[in-house]
């Protein structure tokens, strides 16, 4: 069970406080307050400075006169927990191999015979202990899972985030079509009944939603004939499940999805028509669309992962995130391990500036440049709305769950970088230093719905 520290005490955190209030506002309290309730609510943020014992009088009534208060040192601040919109279980083996192809060639040499390989259950649960344990460790407080065509390995892996105490959305990969090495169902109805059965067995294991949800997963337009995708859009509305799929990844994605949906003009009109496009549908890449398909996205609410890291590996090309944000598509950051080779929200904060970066010099557009408040956005509230938890988690407001890292820059800044006599003013640049070249050991601590669940300081 994820360790708890002095539960069921309500808590206060004392200290730096760094989260996001809009894509542009980055809001760095110097020294705040954060109540959190035993159920792990958060009661207040507080943004006047104060001693332990001024707050416990403050929120007395509250219930707040006996909390636990942790203060942080002067190197630490308080930072949402990040949001993982993309991540493929199944493949965490393969993390930095396979490099050399395209999509395609990735997909049959490498990605095929790792994810049919789940037919063992044991593996499943060697691999899926690491893969949830690990993306905590590295801050991930929330992951959208992609798993393997198996529903015992799947409900295995939800198990697995259960377990760890970390939020998911998990589901089982759909495949009858387009894929090599045995990795695919023998017809729509066999992976229909499969699906059917991770999605009843994750609400099973948590039937109010605390943590883990169960997610209707086509995993692209190559893969699952016009009977299945519909299938699954009922599926998707009989258990008001979530939705995770791949989509416009490649010009040759596009071409075979259209193949085999005649029927449409582009890729996201055949998710629209099969039910699966609405405020609850993931998709990942989303790089060669067409307006049309800006479109659908916007009006239906759906969320796109960006996967700055993968695309780059796979040269998928650019996905223009400031004609997606301009658009008002919700879009967060994704690992997509294994073809992103690194598993981690905060490394992929740099690769989603890199990535912006080399954009805006290829179109000659600064615009399309990520700010700094920008990529934050994208790995904490912007992943949040992705996940349709926007009222739940991504920032630090009154009401939410308290998902939160507590991060450490001692020894990413130099001591002689001034930061240490820190007066009010050099969150930013703590903030700034800790994303661009702090590394593992910089997240001490992460809480999960109030619980400590990882971190280097925190013995799990
Ligand atoms: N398209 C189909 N399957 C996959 C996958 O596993 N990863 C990525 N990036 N694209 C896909
Ligand atoms: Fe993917």
């Amino acid at each position: 069970a994820p360790a708890s520290e002095g539960d069921p005490h309500p808590k206060i955190f004392i200290g730096r406080l760094i989260h996001s209030k809009s894509l542009k506002d980055l809001e760095i309290i110097p020294r705040g307050a954060i109540g959190v309730t035993t159920n792990g609510t958060i009661a207040f943020v507080d943004s006047k400075p104060a001693t332990p014992e001024q707050l416990q009088a403050r929120y007395a009534s509250d219930g707040f006169a006996h909390a636990q208060v942790t203060t942080l040192t002067k190197s630490q601040f308080l930072f949402p927990g990040l949001i993982d919109t993309h991540l493929h279980a199944p493949q965490w083996p393969n993390l930095a191999l396979g490099m050399e192809g395209t999509l395609r060639e990735w997909c049959e040499n490498y990605t095929d015979p790792m994810e049919a390989s789940y037919s063992s259950t044991s593996k499943a649960r060697r691999v899926y202990a690491d893969v949830t344990r690990t993306t905590l460790a590295l801050g991930s407080t929330t992951v959208a899972y992609n798993s393997s065509i198996h529903a015992d390995a799947t409900n295995i892996l939800a198990d697995c985030a259960l377990k760890a105490g970390q939020r998911a959305i998990v589901g089982k990969m759909c495949i009858t079509v387009g894929s090599t090495h045995g990795n695919w169902e023998e017809s729509a109805e066999v992976s229909l009944a499969e699906s059917e059965k991770s999605v009843r067995y994750i609400r099973s294991i948590d039937p109010e939603g605390r943590l883990v949800h169960p997610c209707v997963q086509p995993r692209g337009g190559p893969y699952c004939p016009p009977e299945l995708m519909r299938g699954l859009g009922e599926q998707c509305e009989k258990y008001r499940t979530y939705v995770q799929a791949h989509m416009c990844e490649t010009q040759s994605d596009i071409d075979r999805t259209l193949e085999l949906h005649p029927a449409y003009k582009c890729y996201s009109d055949m998710y629209l028509a099969s039910h699966l496009l609405h405020p609850r549908t993931i998709l990942a890449h989303c790089i060669h669309l067409q307006p049309r398909d800006l479109d659908n996205l916007a009006a239906s609410r759906a969320g796109v992962a960006h996967n700055p890291n993968s695309n780059t590996c796979l040269r998928d090309g650019d996905c223009r995130v400031r004609d997606l944000l301009d658009a008002g598509i919700k879009v967060g950051l994704g690992t997509d391990c294994s073809a992103g080779y690194m598993p981690s929200i905060h490394d992929a904060m740099r690769s989603a500036s890199n990535v912006s970066r080399n954009l805006a010099v290829r179109e000659g557009e600064g615009r399309y440049v990520l700010g700094f408040s920008e990529v934050v956005w994208l790995a904490t509230m912007g992943g949040a709305e992705v996940v349709g938890m926007e009222d739940l988690v991504g920032n630090f407001e009154r009401g939410k769950r308290f998902d939160a890292l507590v991060v450490d820059v001692e020894g990413v800044i130099s001591a002689d970088a001034g930061l240490w006599d820190y007066g009010e003013g050099d969150g930013e640049a703590m903030v700034k230093k800790w994303v661009f070249l702090g590394d593992r050991t910089s997240i001490r601590k992460v809480y999960v719905d109030g619980n400590l669940v990882a971190g280097q300081d925190a013995s799990v």
